[in-house]
């Protein structure tokens, strides 16, 4: 006869333990969020769990005096690891180290481990998934990609009827908040970096964000969830904000576009063709109008066609509401796995180099007088040329869609090349 945890407990008579102890790792944004929202949401979480979610220890390398969370503070990971009560352990400190080996042993201990943590996930997630079935526990991420907006889950679970075709996705709250601020408000560069770091949305190294590195690893992630085998970071073209200029902003308004980080994977003849870049897109794309910190992905299924997913792509709450559903998830799910179909074996990408796009090219103007539109013509095909105001001695057009090769090809042919931005019209 199986008996249900809970009549047991109450048989047993130890009524005061029927909680789900859970243990936070790193008190910085998202794990003091994780706290927070523990907190201020734990009767409707109670309901939902059907039994208590107490955080039992919060383990960070700092203390905090005058928060209650000193109470529950730890130094030594060895003593949430080793106290069997702990069921379920959220990990927001961030970076690879100590972060796998933390997560492994967890695991390894029958442990569920939720994170935010992307870095982790996009390099180590198949492997982690692979020890977590093997020890009836679980590895969630759904805070990884896109921060509070649930993704990985609706990847996971709703959308397995479908072969999904495309995915395209704003996929980074703190360059969207950039480019947001720097077209919308003219501000600086540096400055909105470090309005957005003041904001908790930005990475420790801020190059990870501004680089395309945190939006590739997610991108990455997404497409492993997607194929189903691992697909590695460092196969992705990546290319970051850190080049784009005010004119450029004035030339996609004159193309009533906006310039959007994008991380975009295609699936061409059952191969996936994926990058990271800058592109400037128009009004009816549904990105167009995701500002600020909100990220937004577009899914293609082959029988659900378009879905959109929209949300607070970083910040504190946002963040750990994410982790929390996670948790949640994980405490009706004690004892038992959650497949997720990401194995370690490799996905090998679409070459880059065959990828199409449309681009915007901006040129120093040699005058009417060289043969220099002509050879523009010849090389790029159906050539729009655009003006922006207030900017001079410019040559800026939109090239007809071609390969990556065929475009970096035709490029050579020209000096002075100011900026090139694709397309996504
Ligand atoms: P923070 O730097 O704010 O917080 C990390 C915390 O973990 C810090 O308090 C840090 O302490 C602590 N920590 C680091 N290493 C250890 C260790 N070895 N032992 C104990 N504590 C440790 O980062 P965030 O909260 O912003 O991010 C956490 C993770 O979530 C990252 O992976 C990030 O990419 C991801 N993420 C962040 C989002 C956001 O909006 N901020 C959104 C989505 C994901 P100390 O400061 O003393 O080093
Ligand atoms: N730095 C990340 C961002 C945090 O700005 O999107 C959320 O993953």
């Amino acid at each position: 006869m199986t008996i249900c945890r809970k009549t047991q407990l109450y048989a047993e008579n130890k009524k005061e333990e029927i909680m789900v102890n859970v243990a936070v790792l790193g008190y910085g944004t998202v794990g003091s969020g994780v706290v927070e929202v523990l907190n201020t949401n734990k009767e409707i979480i109670k309901q939902k769990v059907g039994e208590e979610l107490k955080v039992k220890y919060v383990l960070d390398l700092r203390e905090f005096e005058g928060d209650p969370v000193q109470e529950i503070l730890v130094h030594d990971y060895d003593v949430i690891l080793k106290d069997k009560d702990v069921k379920i352990i959220a990990e927001a400190m961030g970076g690879e180290e100590p972060a796998y080996t933390f997560t492994k042993n967890a695991l390894l201990a029958g442990k569920s481990v939720c994170t935010s943590n992307k870095e982790l996930v996009a390099k180590h997630g198949a492997e982690l998934i692979e020890i977590a079935k093997k020890n009836n526990a679980n590895y969630f991420f759904e805070a990884s990609v896109g921060g509070g907006i649930p993704i990985i889950r609706p990847l996971n679970q709703c959308l397995t009827g479908d072969e999904i075709t495309e995915i395209c996705g704003i996929l980074n709250g703190t360059t969207n908040y950039i480019l947001t601020k720097m077209s919308e408000k003219g501000y600086a560069f540096e400055d909105v970096l470090k309005d957005a770091q003041d904001k908790g949305y930005a990475e420790r190294n801020p190059e990870a964000d501004v680089e395309g590195y945190d939006a590739c690893r997610k991108i990455a992630i997404l497409t492993s969830l997607v194929s189903g085998a691992q697909v590695d970071f460092e196969d992705i073209h990546t290319e970051g904000i850190t080049k784009i200029t005010e004119a450029d902003f004035k030339y996609a308004k004159a193309l009533k576009a906006s310039i959007k980080l994008l991380g975009i994977s295609r699936k061409i003849d059952g191969k996936f063709y994926s990058m990271v870049a800058p592109f400037m897109i128009k009004e009816n794309n549904p990105l167009y109008s995701v500002r600020g910190v909100f990220n937004g992905i577009l899914v293609h299924g082959n029988m659900v066609e378009d879905v959109m997913f929209y949300g607070q792509g970083a910040g504190k709450l946002a963040t750990a509401s994410a982790v929390v559903a996670d948790v949640v998830d994980a405490a009706r799910n004690l004892g038992k796995n959650i497949p997720v179909e990401w194995k370690q074996t490799k996905s090998e990408l679409g070459r880059f180099e065959d990828c199409k796009s449309k681009f915007f090219v901006r040129m120093k103007d040699k005058g009417l007088d060289s043969d220099q539109m002509d050879t523009v013509n010849e090389a790029f095909g159906d050539v729009l040329y655009v003006r922006a105001e207030e900017i001079k001695d410019e040559l800026a057009f939109v090239t007809g869609e071609m390969t990556e090769e065929e475009f970096a090809e035709q490029l050579k042919k020209f000096d002075d090349v100011y900026s090139v931005i694709r397309v996504n019209f």
